[in-house]
């Protein structure tokens, strides 16, 4: 005998950055497959419309919103037009953010400022601007973009790093300043998962910038693979995780990372 399960998130109205490509987009695909309604961000005209045409049936719970986490005045107005359009705000996750790989002793100001902007600064902007909605929702969760790479060594990357880091630490202090007004932080640490990020593929942007160094030692990347599968595994792997997260699924955990790596570290 089947077992019914209810659909996590039906009525539950949810705000997801980065939803135009991978990690974030295949979230929107899975919180619409569960019921919710859903506010697409991205800072990415395509992106977003593909995230709809890949919604079929469920797009009549899907509404898109293009900001720019990395600026104010763009978060503001669409955080508003997000809460305007779902009527509240139950869950956010904060699945924006890029990647830019060089030698740290070439890393303009400018690029190493870039990633922090968007990366660390963009989660907090979104937070802000949220939490007088999440506050009133009877459960309200947060997930945020970790990575391995804040526990982890990832080479060529200190500024993506410790972005990464960053938004682990600032989730820990949210979970528990925000604890008694019922709103749960937690952070996901993907590693190894394909996605416009990892393998250039995404209309974002995303990945734009030089890639490794030419003349990277890839050894240093030895420990970087999945001991799981076949190697990298698809974006779908993290956002179950992530509906669970933001889902009452997660109603007893709080200021705490999920690392979705396939065992590349252990
Ligand atoms: N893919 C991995 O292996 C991996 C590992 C660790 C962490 N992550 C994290 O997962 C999250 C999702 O990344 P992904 O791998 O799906 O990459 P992706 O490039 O496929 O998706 C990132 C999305 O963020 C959007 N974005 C970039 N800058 C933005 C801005 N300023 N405002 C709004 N949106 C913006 C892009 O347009 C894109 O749609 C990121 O935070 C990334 O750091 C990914």
């Amino acid at each position: 005998m089947s077992a019914v399960v209810p659909a996590r998130f039906d009525g539950r109205r949810v705000v997801i950055t980065g939803a135009g490509s991978g990690i974030g987009q295949a979230t929107v695909l899975r919180v619409l497959a569960e019921g919710g309604s859903v506010v697409a961000a991205d800072v990415s005209e395509a992106g977003l419309a593909d995230t709809v045409a890949k919604a079929g049936d469920a797009a009549g719970r899907l509404t898109t919103v293009v900001i720019d986490v990395s600026d104010e005045a763009s978060v503001t107005a669409g955080v508003a037009a997000a809460r305007e359009a779902l009527g509240g705000i139950d869950a956010l996750v904060n699945a924006a953010g890029i990647l830019r790989s060089s030698h740290t002793h070439e890393t303009s100001l400018a690029d190493f400022e870039l990633v922090l902007r968007v990366n660390l600064v963009g989660t907090f902007l979104m937070i802000r601007e949220s939490l007088p909605a999440l506050i009133e929702s009877d459960d309200a969760a947060v997930v945020n973009f970790s990575s391995t790479s804040a526990m982890f060594a990832h080479p060529y990357m200190s500024a993506y790093a410790a972005s990464k880091g960053g938004i682990q630490s600032m989730t820990h202090a949210l979970a528990a300043e925000y604890a008694k007004q019922g709103v749960r932080f937690t952070a996901v640490q993907p590693g190894s998962i394909s996605s416009g990020m990892t393998d250039g593929s995404g209309e974002s942007g995303a990945s734009r910038g030089p890639g490794l160094p030419e003349d990277a030692d890839m050894m240093l990347f030895a420990k970087l693979a999945p001991a799981l599968g076949q190697g990298f595994a698809g974006p779908e792997t993290v956002a179950g995780v992530v509906a669970m997260l933001a889902s009452s699924d997660g109603a007893f955990i709080t200021g705490t990372e999920v690392r979705v790596d396939g065992g590349t570290h252990f």
